[in-house]
């Protein structure tokens, strides 16, 4: 117990969580851009997708509360390691000069809390549906067309995705080195990975309001 507070007080601990459940993250992301893809195949199919899960009781209660735990460590390890750089070097460099910063890197922390703010709005919006104008409890193919036909909330949700793979690009490879999976190198493989699952990601979660945008989905 006290070896894992101690590693949680570490900055390189800290790390580590957010590289951890950053990894656990991505793999939920991946399948529920999946599965949103059913959404092409018709009302039929994605009803039955999206009652298959609220069908399995506590299993989904069980994957809820570890989404969450993981969310809630990825957040508070990000504002702990934030505010002691901070406190590192209280007066900012004169002139900055990143070796190799990109676009990604530089939105890490907006493109964060824009994120945080998407989800509660997602779930308020597809789940709940406290902010959607017209929810059906397991009308989801439904849901999405109606919550999309409000062209400022797909732009919204677009917005959102586009930060969210820039996220996902500098995130992945950034978790990479931290795990010590690859040794510094200004243009390794694992970049061109990274950027290549970011772009499938981002993809796939715009084809949907796209798609109803476009009026395929309908
Ligand atoms: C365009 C992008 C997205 C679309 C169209 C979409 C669609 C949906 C829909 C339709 C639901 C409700 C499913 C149901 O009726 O059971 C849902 C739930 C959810 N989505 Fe998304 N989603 C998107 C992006 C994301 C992203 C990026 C995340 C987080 C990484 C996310 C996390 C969640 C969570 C946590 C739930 C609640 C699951 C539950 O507890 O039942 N979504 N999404």
């Amino acid at each position: 117990m006290r070896w894992m507070l101690q590693f949680w007080d570490s900055t390189i601990g800290k790390k580590y969580v957010m590289a951890v459940t950053g990894v656990g993250l991505v793999l939920f992301a991946v399948g529920h851009m999946a599965g949103n893809l059913q959404v092409f195949m018709g009302a039929q199919v994605f009803n039955d997708y999206a009652h298959k899960l609220q069908s399995l009781g506590p299993l989904l209660w069980i994957a809820r509360a570890g989404l969450f735990t993981m969310a809630v460590l990825h957040i508070v390890s990000a504002v702990q390691l934030t505010m002691r750089a901070r406190a590192a070097r209280p007066v900012d460099y004169v002139k900055r000069e990143s070796q190799i910063a990109t676009w990604a890197s530089r939105t890490m922390r907006v493109g964060g809390v824009l994120l945080a703010v998407f989800l509660v709005f997602h779930i308020l919006h597809f789940t709940t549906g406290q902010l959607h104008p017209a929810f059906s409890k397991g009308g989801a193919y439904g849901n999405v067309v109606i919550g999309f036909g409000n062209v400022w909330v797909a732009i919204f949700y677009i917005v959102a995705m586009t930060f969210f793979g820039l996220h996902l690009y500098h995130g992945v490879w950034a978790g990479v080195r931290t795990l010590g999976v690859a040794k510094p190198n200004p243009n390794p493989m694992e970049r061109k990975l990274a950027l290549g699952l970011a772009i499938i990601v981002w993809a796939g979660f715009i084809a949907v309001p796209v798609g109803v945008l476009l009026g395929i989905v309908d």
